[in-house]
């Protein structure tokens, strides 16, 4: 088989734009790095679904990597609170990091709470300056349901006053108006909603 060759645009201004690599087929790794944000409440579903799909690519051969509030706001971003000001610096700092996944080639999964509207569109406006794909999936599901399963105990302190400024309880949660996808868990299993996911990253020869 011949060689693949690609095209790839690099954002470091040092390496030029568009050079063309070849790869051996047996060494091809994806060139359609991009993000998939998703959004919803805490509970929804985002984390599990978004590491059903990391798993699900990388035994396909994709390179994905998956990004979420506990792996970012341990490290990178601990000095950051739930305000709306530290949110907003949150999904401002996680979306630059995806930026650099996804022109690595990888295909970045983040999950995210990001119930603010405007930061969204930022994540989404410093993928589409540098011309790399975005697609925001909302994890659809009620509060009441999240409330019920309350997976992290922290819906009840919020309730009892505990925790402040939790989202859906004394915090907003802005619901996207015009998602790339949606996906509903409350009567789906977390693998269907990660197939709709790969269906949509194959309408986008995303994925083969
Ligand atoms: S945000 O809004 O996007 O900056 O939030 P994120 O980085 O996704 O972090 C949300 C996770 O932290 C837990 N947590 C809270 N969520 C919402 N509001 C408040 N006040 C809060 N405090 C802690 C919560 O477990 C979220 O994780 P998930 O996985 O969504 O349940
Ligand atoms: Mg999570």
């Amino acid at each position: 088989q011949d060689a693949v060759v690609f095209e790839r645009l690099y954002l470091t201004p040092q390496v030029s734009n568009g050079r063309r690599l070849q790869v051996s087929p047996s060494r091809w790794w994806s060139d359609r790095g991009c993000t998939v944000w998703f959004t919803g409440l805490s509970g929804a579903g985002k984390t599990s679904i978004a590491f059903e799909l990391e798993a699900y690519l990388i035994q396909h051969g994709i390179p994905a990597y998956g990004l979420d509030g506990d792996n970012m706001r341990t490290g990178l971003n601990k000095d950051l609170g739930f305000s709306k000001q530290d949110r907003e610096e949150n999904i401002r700092r996680v979306a630059e990091v995806a930026k650099l996944f996804a022109d690595a080639g990888q295909i970045c999964l983040c999950s995210f709470v990001s119930p603010f509207a405007e930061d969204r569109e930022l994540a989404r406006r410093i993928h589409r300056d540098n011309d790399l794909p975005f697609f925001e999936v909302f994890v659809d599901c009620p509060l009441l349901i999240c409330e019920q399963r309350d997976t992290k105990g922290l819906y009840q302190k919020a309730r009892q006053g505990t925790i402040k400024g939790f989202t859906g309880i004394d915090q907003p949660y802005e619901k996207p108006e015009h998602p790339d996808l949606v996906v509903k868990t409350i009567d789906s299993t977390i693998e269907e909603s990660m197939l709709h996911v790969v269906e949509m990253l194959q309408e986008n020869g995303i994925v083969p």
